[in-house]
């Protein structure tokens, strides 16, 4: 369920029309409804309320503060990947104690930085990731909680830029060699071992991948018992997929059932990293059409949104749904939707049957809450676009447009070219 739906012939947000947004502030922007990132939340935390567990928002998926602030008012923690990451989500008011780092590159400076604030664990990639944490542990006198991230090597069946489960992917530890990695961690003087983790892939619309990736964990939570080595948490990522077209990805109480079940007689407190099943349907990218031209082969409307705006067009040739924001009955066209940067590959959308449009009219880029502003760039030098949310019958501005000066702020030019 989401809050974007037409009112008259005008799509609003909640109560709010997009064409009242636009015009104040202009385009493109993010939009993001609060009824539905609750809404989203809720659901599915509330689908593991029979066993302890932490569901850490995954800020890969949209880092915006207000946004991790709301899920932190919700109850939420946070998975992070970068120090970066974890600037945010301490700035947004998540409690450290709910945050779980995973990564295969973090930096020693990173790893001071997560002691030092108290994280709850950090999900460790490799052995020598493991030598680092231990170390800079040490140097602070601290103990650091960790899981180690096993590749149980099961196929997700999603896109292949988006699956980390396989052996050939380079997340994670062997499965085979994570018995001994667990004795290892064991003996470290500043290494505390309390959880197993993994993570196997986005967008998965099937539950079985997760079924099976859970059953290898739970055979070596077994296993790590003999040992003497106890798993307090178990982190099972994040991962579950949404509809963007036709897909139809199991709802998160089926997916939370079905863990529930293999998961309940282990003790452990589950941790669930999801993000896009929260944010993506729970925002859209608005734009606006600049220009359409013919050439022999095909229609083109071009927009002020482009690759650096929203790159999953072009860089996995994902699937946005695009509807007119005002919806007039005009016949329909094929269509190529193109952004202003110089590369044939900035569309974001190929080949698309639309009603047709003309200059100024404005376009909603549907379920782009999730890998959306997080992954926009200065590409030709554009200002990354503005993110609004709403909330009932008002809209705020959680993150103001660039402006030119932004784009140059970090830049010098170095004493032997000033005149
Ligand atoms: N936990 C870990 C360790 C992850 O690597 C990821 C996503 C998540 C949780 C959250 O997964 P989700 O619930 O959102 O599926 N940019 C790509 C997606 C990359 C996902 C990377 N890892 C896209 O636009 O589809």
């Amino acid at each position: 369920m989401h809050h974007f739906e037409y009112k008259g012939k005008v799509l609003h947000a909640e109560n709010v029309p997009v064409t009242e947004i636009a015009e104040t502030i202009g385009t493109p922007f993010y939009l993001y409804s609060h009824a539905t990132l609750k809404h989203h939340f809720e659901v599915f935390d509330r689908a593991f309320k029979k066993i302890p567990h932490i569901t850490c928002f995954s800020v890969k998926s949209n880092s915006n503060i207000a946004i991790l602030r709301l899920f932190g008012k919700l109850g939420g923690g946070a998975d992070i990947v970068s120090g970066g990451e974890l600037f945010r989500a301490i700035r947004a008011g998540v409690p450290p104690d709910k945050i779980v780092y995973s990564g295969v590159g973090k930096t020693r400076e990173e790893i001071s930085y997560a002691l030092e604030s108290g994280i709850l664990l950090f999900n460790v990639e490799s052995l020598e990731e493991l030598d680092a944490i231990d170390e800079c542990a040490g140097k602070l006198g601290k103990k650091a909680r960790i899981a180690l991230r096993v590749n149980p090597d099961v196929d997700p069946k999603t896109h292949p830029y988006i699956s980390t489960g396989l052996e050939k992917n380079k997340f994670g530890l062997d499965v085979k060699i994570s018995v001994e990695a667990y004795k290892k961690a064991q003996a470290m003087d500043n290494i505390s071992v309390v959880g197993i983790d993994c993570h196997i892939g986005s967008q998965l619309t099937e539950l079985s991948p997760f079924v099976d990736a859970l059953s290898r964990l739970k055979a070596l939570i077994d296993e790590l018992k003999t040992y003497g080595i106890l798993i307090k948490y178990l982190d099972l990522g994040g991962g579950l997929g949404i509809t963007y077209n036709d897909e139809k990805p199991p709802h998160p109480i089926q997916y939370a059932e079905e863990i529930i079940k293999t998961v309940l007689d282990l003790g452990c407190t589950l941790i669930l990293e999801p993000g896009r099943v929260i944010v993506g349907n729970a925002g859209i990218l608005v734009t606006r059409v600049l220009y359409s031209k013919k050439t022999s082969k095909k229609k083109f409307l071009i927009v002020d949104a482009g690759m650096n705006d929203l790159v999953r067009p072009s860089l996995y040739g994902s699937y946005h749904h695009i509807q007119p924001v005002v919806e007039e009955n005009r016949e329909r066209e094929t269509v190529d939707v193109v952004g202003p940067i110089c590369e044939s590959g900035d569309f974001l959308a190929q080949d698309r049957e639309l009603p047709r449009c003309e200059s100024g009219d404005y376009l909603a880029v549907m379920s782009a809450g999730a890998y959306g502003f997080v992954m926009a760039s200065n590409y030709n030098s554009r200002l990354r676009p503005a993110e609004v949310m709403v909330k009932e019958n008002e809209f705020y501005v959680i993150r103001e447009r660039e402006t030119y000066e932004d784009l140059i702020a970090k830049e010098k030019i170095p004493g032997f070219l000033e005149d």
